[in-house]
């Protein structure tokens, strides 16, 4: 059940992207190329959310993918992401989706720009790891991105802390930007983009 198979009559290919998050699906759809077909967890009857325990991008992505995987026996992949911001230590890091206490973007940017008040260094990252099992195997993808955070919010594309990062080479934070131009830069878009070359090496 659920290989990385292809439909004869399609020839399309369907993976499991272990992600409740339906920006993350629309933006990895867009990248993939049109063979790829990504399917979410409500398709496989997944409503439970997916355990993140651990204390790095790295574990997390592959708990996520690997319980997706041995659950309910498909090949997928998952990915997280961080903020990862020079003078906060590289916090929020691995706690970037609850940095406030709760899930809430609003109040997580708010704490980013309250503890940067005054700050010159204002260098970060956003950085991704996909995990992908395939055939039972695993294998790992990193992308990043690098820029500055914002004195304020700015923007109103995308989600989560789009409104308050400006990707270096540019003046617009990720909300500000069309998000086609979010979609081809981004950290998320990276490693998809090595995820891909990976899958279609295989075929
Ligand atoms: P997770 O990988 O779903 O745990 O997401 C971690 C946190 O990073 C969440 O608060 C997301 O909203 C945020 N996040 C993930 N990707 C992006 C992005 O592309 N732009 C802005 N925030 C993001």
């Amino acid at each position: 059940m659920g290989a990385f198979t292809t439909d004869v009559q399609t020839d399309m290919r369907t993976l499991v992207f272990a992600t409740a998050n339906p920006n993350k699906v629309k933006e990895v759809q867009a990248l993939l190329p049109a063979d790829i077909r990504i399917i979410g967890l409500t398709d496989i009857g997944c409503f439970e959310e997916l355990p993140e325990t651990h204390d790095t991008l790295e574990a997390n992505s592959l708990e996520k993918a690997e319980y997706v995987h041995t659950k309910y026996g498909y090949d997928c992949f998952s990915e997280d992401t961080g903020l990862e911001i020079t003078a906060l230590g590289g916090e929020p890091g691995v706690d970037t989706a609850h940095y406030a206490g709760t899930r809430d973007p609003q109040s997580n940017m708010q704490k980013v720009l309250q503890l940067m008040k005054g700050e010159n260094d204002r260098s970060a990252q956003f950085r991704t790891v996909f995990t992908l099992i395939l055939g039972g195997e695993i294998f790992q993808f990193e992308g990043f991105v690098t820029g500055q955070i914002a004195e304020n919010q700015r923007g109103t594309h995308g989600f989560g802390y789009d409104p308050i990062f400006i990707p270096d080479g540019h003046q617009l934070t990720f909300a500000e930007l069309d998000t086609k131009v979010k979609y081809q830069m981004s950290h998320r878009a990276k490693a998809c983009n090595l995820m891909t070359e990976f899958l279609t090496s295989q075929l």
